[in-house]
């Protein structure tokens, strides 16, 4: 049950960050493609300020926690919008300082925050899989299918700039 649990979890957690590297890589491959024409300065990401802004974040997930029941910490289904909105806040400030996401700033950070309120979750706790199970399977279904259309759109870009060539 706990390891099932912990499998689902890390799943989607690492459909995230495929999909992340996926974009990641398809936004490299955009940049090579214009570069003779539109080199783009990029600014070097500023660590010290990632590290302030995903704080931020951190605080504002915090004290959304705060309003939900500290007994219902371990139901994914209570939190999932928080969580979802702090992972995307740390998306967006990293994007905003010019540093990539995910990065391994931003995962310790993460794990910081997953010891501070689940390390109490344990398998006479945890709900991850129980009525979420739906969503969880939507969850890690979306990135899947997000890094196929990439791999797709990848593919068939390459095939159409050898059709233009
Ligand atoms: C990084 O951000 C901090 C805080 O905003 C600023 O003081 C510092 O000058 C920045 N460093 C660089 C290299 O841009
Ligand atoms: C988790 O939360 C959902 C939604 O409130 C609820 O239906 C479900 O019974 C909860 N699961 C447990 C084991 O508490
Ligand atoms: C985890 O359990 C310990 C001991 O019961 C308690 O002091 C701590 O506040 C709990 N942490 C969370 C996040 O619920």
């Amino acid at each position: 049950m706990d390891t099932n649990e912990s499998t689902v979890l890390k799943l989607f957690v690492v459909g995230i960050l495929v999909n992340a590297w996926m974009m990641r890589g398809l936004s490299a491959a955009d940049s090579l493609d214009i570069e003779p024409t539109a080199p783009r300065p990029k600014k070097a990401c500023n660590e010290s300020r990632l590290r302030w802004e995903v704080e931020v974040c951190g605080e504002v997930f915090k004290r959304d926690m705060g309003h939900i029941d500290p007994q219902y910490w371990c139901n994914l289904t209570h939190f999932i919008s928080e969580y979802h909105h702090f992972t995307r806040c740390t998306e967006l400030k990293a994007d905003v300082v010019s540093c990539y996401w995910p990065n391994p700033l931003v995962e310790s950070y993460i794990i910081r925050i997953h010891k501070h309120f689940f390390s109490n979750c344990s398998a006479d706790h945890v709900v991850w899989v129980d009525p979420p199970d739906d969503t969880l399977t939507i969850l890690i279904l979306i990135p899947v299918f997000l890094t196929l259309a990439m791999i797709a759109l990848v593919v068939w870009c390459s095939k159409r700039s050898d059709i233009l060539a």
